[in-house]
């Protein structure tokens, strides 16, 4: 290529304030929403990192598509527009729209899963480890080894641990009523899955006779690591990659808040026509009609647009690339992250960062508002507040703490990540002086989101 600089391939055409505070405002801040970033005000956030889910910026076509949402409540003809765009992507037959990606957790759990059965998945995300608990049953993470080395080169980190599965598999015959696979794999630092490793677990589901699904939140991110990092697969489209690794599934649930560029929506979508029925009525019970399920017409046109843009070359490699940049610049001063960078966020490892505070003292969560107080970068913990709490009420130490800066899709120039480069290698100059947190209060399940703490010292910082 003559030029190196990637340069983000849209303009701006409307744009929104932020709004710059001082310090001293952050910390009041922070004080009333209990240090737990999720209580914040986000007019009160600069540089917004909290999640890439549901916060991207749409396009013109996507705009221009919702003004033709046709809002009839049965037989919408948006709805033939988004089923055409799924079956097209995924190729699967029976498409259930849902209001976004944990409603098709809840639809497919509530109809596969019953007490005692056990899930497996490369990684559970949070909400999808609570939906299978929820039916009572174990939700089984299966990373493989190389997912669990922070600082390995190598190119497909969210790969499942297959020989893990087939044991798994094994010993629990009958038990298993679905595997599930999640690309790009989010609680493992947003790494890629191979169509190797795809293959190898449908594979291993076919010989014990147990259906595939994919949790396909980041498809396109995902394909686009294939095409980038896996042999033999350089020349085909984003588009023929998920394609094939759709193919290898027997159904996906879907949160079209992230690859599906919009900011509400997802699906369940699979060939079996006798559960696709038995959702279906779940679905009416819960989300709405099957022709729109929990959303509007006009948001079934946002989603049948996104989720081709989501697979456009020149914007995935622009995606991939601002995070791989950022994640060089942090690198390069020795600010330890996982690597590679992910596809949608990049992961700071605040156990390898902030060794002198004890995991009882969450030293990711403390991160996050050091970062927030510092930079007015809001960003999230996936650690032990996020994962610590076991379904008996006990406490285990997780094995990452990491804190997590989402991109948005579209959203932030690379100037915002100048900043953000910026910002992050202040606070290192701050870890030091970083004291852990301790919680104050909280709720029985996803304790994350509204628990209150409070500084294990009189200051987050020491002086
Ligand atoms: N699966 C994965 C891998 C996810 O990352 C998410 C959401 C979901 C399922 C649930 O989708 O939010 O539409 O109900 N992840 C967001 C995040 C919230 O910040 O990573 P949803």
């Amino acid at each position: 290529m003559k030029f190196q600089t990637i340069i983000e391939p849209f303009r701006i055409k409307t744009v929104e304030p932020i709004r710059q505070t001082t310090e001293a405002q952050r910390a009041a801040a922070l004080e009333a929403a209990h240090h737990n970033v999720f209580l914040l005000q986000a007019e009160d956030v600069l540089i917004d990192l909290l999640t890439d889910s549901g916060t991207g910026a749409m396009s013109v076509y996507q705009w221009s598509g919702m003004m033709k949402g046709d809002e009839s409540y049965a037989g919408a003809r948006s709805f033939a527009v988004f089923e055409s765009a799924v079956r097209d992507i995924t190729g699967f037959a029976h498409v259930i729209p849902t209001h976004q990606g944990r409603a098709a957790e809840h639809i497919l759990f509530s109809t596969m899963v019953r007490p005692g059965d056990v899930v497996p998945n490369n990684t559970h995300f949070d909400t999808t480890r609570a939906n299978v608990q929820d039916r009572g049953g174990v939700a089984l993470d299966l990373p493989a080894p190389e997912a669990r080395a922070p600082h390995s080169a190598h190119p497909f980190k969210g790969n499942m641990d297959v020989e893990a599965l087939e044991r798994t598999l094994v010993d629990n015959p009958g038990r298993v009523p679905l595997v599930m696979i999640t690309v790009t794999n989010n609680s493992e630092g947003g790494q890629p899955v191979s169509l190797e490793n795809v293959r190898a677990v449908r594979d291993v589901c076919t010989r014990y006779g147990v259906p595939l699904f994919i949790d396909a939140c980041r498809f396109a991110e995902n394909a686009w690591f294939i095409k980038t990092r896996e042999a033999g697969y350089a020349d085909f489209t984003p588009h023929e990659i998920a394609r094939a690794m759709f193919a290898l599934a027997d159904g996906c649930t879907m949160s079209a808040k992230k690859d599906g560029m919009a900011n509400i929506g997802g699906f369940l979508a699979m060939n079996d026509p006798d559960v696709s029925l038995r959702c279906r009525t779940r679905l009416v019970l819960t989300e709405g009609f099957p022709t729109y399920g929990g959303l509007a017409g006009y948001d079934l046109e946002a989603i049948a647009v996104g989720l081709y843009e989501a697979l456009d070359e020149d914007y995935l490699r622009y995606r991939v690339r601002s995070i791989a940049y950022l994640g060089e610049k942090l690198t390069g001063a020795d600010v330890p992250i996982i690597t590679p960078t992910g596809g949608h966020a990049l992961y700071l490892d605040a156990k390898r960062w902030l060794p002198h505070i004890p995991q009882s003292q969450y030293p990711a969560w403390a991160l996050s508002l050091v970062l927030y107080v510092e930079g007015g970068i809001r960003a999230a913990e996936i650690g032990s507040v996020m994962f610590g709490l076991q379904s008996d009420g006990s406490e285990r130490p997780s094995d990452f703490e990491l804190v997590r800066l989402a991109f948005p899709r579209r959203v932030y120039t690379q100037s915002h990540v100048d900043y953000v480069a910026e910002a992050v290698l202040h606070v290192g100059t701050l870890a030091d002086r970083i004291r852990g947190v301790r919680i104050v209060q909280s709720p029985p399940v996803l304790r994350h989101f509204t628990s209150h703490f409070a500084p294990v010292a009189d200051r987050l910082i020491a002086r």
